[in-house]
């Protein structure tokens, strides 16, 4: 007898099989009884009828406690109104631990703070395993996309001697001698990258210390960072309008009873096709004016500006050239209005917000060190990227996509701390 994943059990209808898994939930019906198993791929009922198993065994799973790991073994039965079309007559249990204490996670409502605090057992409830399936969907198909294109993905080192993002959200670490910092993103060491293969990506771990208690921030997150050589501002707005349409698609093809647990309107995902919204920052103001927003022009925009924003459209809506005064050093300026720079958020549809920043780099070496001067950023931890214009520098543009926010808005998750499977907050770093 084969041991089998409940996600296989449908091609195995009429088979004995086995599945090892724990118990997520029972009811009893005198001499019936259905044990619901989950094993991480799927949730299956199982049928323990009382005439079928030794009495003894009948009565232990009579008072199984919830988490139980067991292994069942019976026959597969097409059954329609079972969610997997399947459910399992049982032949025989197997219990390998049975909890002693009850378990924690109860069926009934528990406050955030709770479940954060049990995450490692909390990963097991029907929401959050369904998020983080998602995400593990969201993931494999950036990463398709990216290789189906001709990206080399390239890690960019964690530990860094030198500031992306701005000096006040930085994690300091004593390294030896020495200070660094936990990177803010890998996209200086991707124009690196992009300058010696082309078209690269990174994808891993970035660090804020965030002081700010919203749903949208955490000080750990993962973040995806094509960089191209030779693009453009408008090369990589395409880019990222063709990466979201392939990540929205392969999650609706192959994440649809993950959707359907979280609930999720499908056609809301459905609609995410080309082409999407562009507009110029100074007309995303005026539409916050229209919309009675009290905005100032020239601010960058906050999270209720970039809601009321994303709220008008039922796609994502691409929003570049904002005044350089708000963003990174390292961006180019317009050529065509100095005080604007060649650069692009993507803002999530449904009041979501900010998932992907990005543009064109600064490709001149006197203008790049002007603008390290004017940040106050100190000169020699950046002569290596100063390097990369003094050696064959050509235009270059890249973004970085965040995926917590990204999965938040593909699952309809209020916060992101939801989509990472163990989150780091402001006063959260357990367990
Ligand atoms: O807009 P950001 O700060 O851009 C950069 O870091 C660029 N260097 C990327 C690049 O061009 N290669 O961050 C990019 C994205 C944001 O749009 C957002 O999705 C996510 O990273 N992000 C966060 N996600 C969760 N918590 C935070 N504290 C985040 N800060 C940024
Ligand atoms: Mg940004």
């Amino acid at each position: 007898m084969s041991q089998t994943s409940v996600q296989e059990l449908p091609s195995h209808v009429g088979e004995a099989v086995r599945v090892a898994g724990w118990l997520y939930n029972r009811r009893s019906k005198g001499k019936i009884q259905f044990l619901q198993i989950r094993d991480g791929t799927g949730i299956v009922q199982a049928v323990l009828g009382k005439n079928d198993v030794p009495e003894s065994l009948f009565a232990q799973c009579d008072t199984l406690p919830y988490e139980a790991s067991l292994t069942v073994e019976g026959t597969v039965r097409a059954d329609a109104r079972s969610p997997g079309g399947v459910e399992l007559l049982v032949k025989d249990v197997i219990v390998h631990h049975a909890p002693a204490q009850e378990y924690p996670i109860s069926k009934q409502e528990h406050g955030p703070d709770f479940l954060l605090s049990h995450r490692h057992l909390w990963l097991r409830s029907r929401k959050p395993h369904a998020i983080l399936r998602i995400r593990d969907a969201v993931i494999t198909a950036i990463r398709q996309f990216f290789d189906e294109r001709g990206f080399i993905c390239l890690d960019a080192p964690i530990f860094t001697p030198s500031v992306c993002e701005g000096t006040t959200n930085l994690f300091e670490v004593q390294y030896f001698d020495e200070k660094c910092y936990l990177t803010q993103s890998g996209q200086l060491y991707m124009e690196a990258g992009a300058m010696a293969f082309g078209k690269v990506y990174c994808f891993g771990p970035t660090f804020r210390a965030e002081k700010s208690k919203t749903r949208r921030h955490l000080t750990e997150f993962w973040m995806v960072e094509p960089e191209v050589a030779y693009a453009t501002l408008d090369d990589i707005m395409d880019l990222a309008e063709d990466m979201l349409v392939a990540v929205v698609r392969h999650v609706l093809e192959h994440r649809g009873p993950e959707l359907a647990v979280l609930e999720r309107d499908r056609a809301k995902l459905e609609c995410i096709q080309k082409p999407f919204p562009r507009m110029a920052y100074v007309d995303a103001v005026r539409m916050l004016r229209e919309k009675g927003l009290p905005f100032q022009e020239g601010n960058d925009f906050g999270g209720p500006d970039e809601t009321a924003i994303s709220e008008s459209f039922d796609r994502p809506v691409l929003i570049h050239r904002y005044p350089s005064a708000v963003k990174a050093f390292y961006m180019k300026r317009d050529p065509n209005d100095a005080s604007r720079a060649l650069c692009v958020d993507v803002l999530a549809p449904e009041g979501v917000g900010e998932i992907i920043g990005g543009g064109q780099r600064e490709d001149d070496l006197e203008v790049l060190e002007a603008r390290i001067a004017e940040h106050g950023l100190p000169r020699e931890p950046f002569e290596w990227y100063l390097d990369l214009r003094r050696y064959g520098s050509v235009p270059h543009a890249g973004f970085g996509l965040g995926i917590e926010r990204t999965v938040a808005w593909i699952c309809g998750t209020e916060h992101v701390r939801e989509c990472i499977p163990f989150p780091r907050m402001l006063y959260r770093i357990y367990p």
